[in-house]
């Protein structure tokens, strides 16, 4: 039997998928025939995309979910599990932006445990969560969502890149430690993405930082790193674990 290069009928859960890159994933998935857990802080949100999806026909729900809350996580994943029966890929993408000078005081603090909780301990709690359901299939697959700043710094933005280095840690020790099971676990490290996060940049900033820093001379769209989540929760995609990829438009790979 050839490996599949499908995920129709699988169970996928997105974090942060109101918006951005997590959108983009959920709609991929959706219409690539996946059933799609939506989660987001607002169920509206959240509610927005799936609807959406199942006006074009496709399995969508909407939950809402804060990952930096535990106790959340653990009732929404057993009922995403319920409401679908099991899960089989997780993509852990939510985030938020965190730049903060290192004399910010207690600002800086507030930032920091803020960031650590979203972007590096909620995607633990949320692969411990979804453990027990992943476990039971076959073809199980996690994708975390670092950055490059989880490759490299931009100054000021220190609680962000110790967060995403800490994601593509996690990632390893998650891949050795679920390997016997065959449970893959991946990391993307995204470049400068247009989104949410992204938009308050003015636009000339945005296209010279593009044209000196990247290879591709601009900015990268949400859909672009969804298709890399996708080919990584394939079940073909079945001997890759513990990669650290980034979808950067060569930002990582130029010097000058
Ligand atoms: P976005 O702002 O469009 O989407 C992020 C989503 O995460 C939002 O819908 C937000 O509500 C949700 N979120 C925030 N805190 C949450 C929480 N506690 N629980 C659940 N959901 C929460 O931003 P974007 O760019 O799509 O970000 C997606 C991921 O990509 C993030 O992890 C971000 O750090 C990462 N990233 C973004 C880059 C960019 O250039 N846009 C570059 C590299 C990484």
């Amino acid at each position: 039997m050839p490996l599949s290069r499908s995920i129709a009928g699988r169970v996928a859960i997105v974090t942060g998928a109101a918006s951005g890159m997590g959108k983009a994933t959920a709609e991929l998935f959706g219409r690539e025939g996946a059933h799609v857990a939506v989660t987001d802080l607002t169920l509206e949100g959240c509610e927005a995309v799936a609807s959406a999806l199942r006006a074009e026909g496709h399995s969508a729900a909407a939950f809402a979910l804060d990952v930096a809350d535990h106790d959340a996580i653990r009732s929404t994943v057993q009922q995403i599990a319920e409401r679908f029966g099991g899960i089989d890929i997780l993509v852990n993408n939510a985030g938020i932006s965190s730049f903060s000078p290192l004399d910010a005081g207690d600002e800086y603090d507030l930032i920091w445990d803020r960031s650590l909780a979203v972007m590096l301990t909620g995607q633990q709690r949320m692969v411990r969560a979804c453990l027990p359901w992943l476990r039971k299939s076959d073809a199980a697959r996690i994708v975390n969502i670092a950055s490059t700043e989880g490759l490299g710094a931009t100054p000021g933005d220190t609680p962000y890149v110790a967060a995403k280095t800490g994601v593509t840690g996690l990632t390893r020790g998650l891949a050795v430690d679920l390997g016997k099971e065959g449970i893959t676990v991946n990391c993307i490290c995204p470049g400068p993405i247009r989104t949410a996060m992204t938009d308050a940049l003015p636009e000339a900033d945005k296209e010279t930082f593009a044209r000196r820093r990247t290879a591709l001379r601009r900015y990268g769209e949400a859909e672009e790193v969804a298709h890399m989540t996708l080919s990584l929760v394939l079940p073909a995609a079945s001997f890759i674990t513990g990669a650290v990829i980034p979808v950067d438009g060569g930002l990582m790979a130029r010097n000058a």
